[in-house]
């Protein structure tokens, strides 16, 4: 085995993503996968989850490697039952990415609707955090597996982003919760970590960066731009590096409670 692939390899561990039919999950899976993982996808839609497996096994095979199950994760029973659906598939799992989440729409604080706010409160912080931490931390301790979490924060965990005041709320308490976690569960030897990524076209983030009419850019889309020293959005694949270094206890044994901005330099927010 090569130096890299003993640091940064992953053959015999398996990856549980939740929100696994979406867009980021998706790179992500192609970049665990690559590197030896197997992959258990976990969605609230069983259509996208169908869709990831076979976009996946069609551009880069590893189909025996993968599992998908359909799980709510704001709902502990449906995330049980998704553990014991990956155990029976692949004997246990060893990483956990929290990549449920998202936005909804945009509005000034005073006309926030309270229904949305708290959906998508619910969606980052419960589904996208503590429902499957709580289920998989307990699982672990459980079966002492030394787990690593990745959970996704935002920009919007540092800056404001303006007009999604749940979403801003939601994302600036997973990067809080990544410490805490980490603290929490260190004793036991999990790590708990995030990616905080800048701007890559997602399903529930399309909209409000490109006009579905014209394809072009609306304009906070080109604001994302013009704030990015890059001047471009993230290409998922770019996510690949710092989740190998997150997911793997030989590259980050020692790394807990961080978050790693992956973001063409967006936060220097210098002029
Ligand atoms: N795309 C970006 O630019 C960007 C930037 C920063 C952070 N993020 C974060 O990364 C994560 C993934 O983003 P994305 O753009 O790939 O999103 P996406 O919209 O493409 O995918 C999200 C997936 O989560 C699933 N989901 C929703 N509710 C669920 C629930 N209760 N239980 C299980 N699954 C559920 C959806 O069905 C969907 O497949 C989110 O937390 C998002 O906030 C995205």
């Amino acid at each position: 085995m090569s130096y890299i692939e003993e640091m940064f390899g992953l053959s015999g561990k398996t990856a549980v993503i939740t929100g696994g039919g979406g867009a980021i999950a998706g790179a992500l899976s192609e970049a665990l996968l690559k590197a030896g993982a197997n992959v258990s996808l976990w969605d609230i839609s069983r259509d996208a989850v169908d869709q990831a497996i076979s976009r996946l096994s069609g551009s880069i095979g590893f189909r025996e490697k993968m599992n998908g199950a359909v799980a709510d994760t704001t709902d502990r029973e449906s995330v049980k039952k998704a553990i014991s659906e990956t155990e029976n598939k692949f004997g246990g799992f060893d990483i956990l990415i929290n990549a449920a989440g998202g936005n909804r729409g945009k509005s000034s604080f005073n006309e926030t609707d309270m229904k949305q706010f708290e959906f998508v409160l619910k969606l980052n912080l419960i589904a996208g955090l503590m429902v499957p931490t709580q289920a998989v931390t307990q699982y672990w301790i459980e079966k002492e597996t030394k787990g690593s979490i990745i959970n996704m924060a935002s920009m919007a965990s540092y800056i404001p982003l303006s007009g999604v005041w749940a979403y801003d709320a939601a994302k600036a308490a997973v990067k809080n919760l990544t410490m805490g976690a980490a603290k929490e569960f260190a004793p036991y030897g999990i790590r708990v970590n995030a990616l905080a990524p800048g701007f890559f076209i997602g399903k529930q983030n399309k909209a409000l960066l490109i006009d579905e009419k014209t394809g072009e850019f609306t304009p906070r889309g080109k604001d994302v731009i013009a704030h990015t020293p890059y001047g471009r959005f993230g290409d998922t694949s770019e996510l690949a590096g710092a989740t190998l270094f997150l997911a793997s206890n030989n590259a980050s044994g020692f790394v807990t409670g961080i978050t790693i901005p992956v973001d063409g330099g967006y936060l220097i927010q210098n002029i």
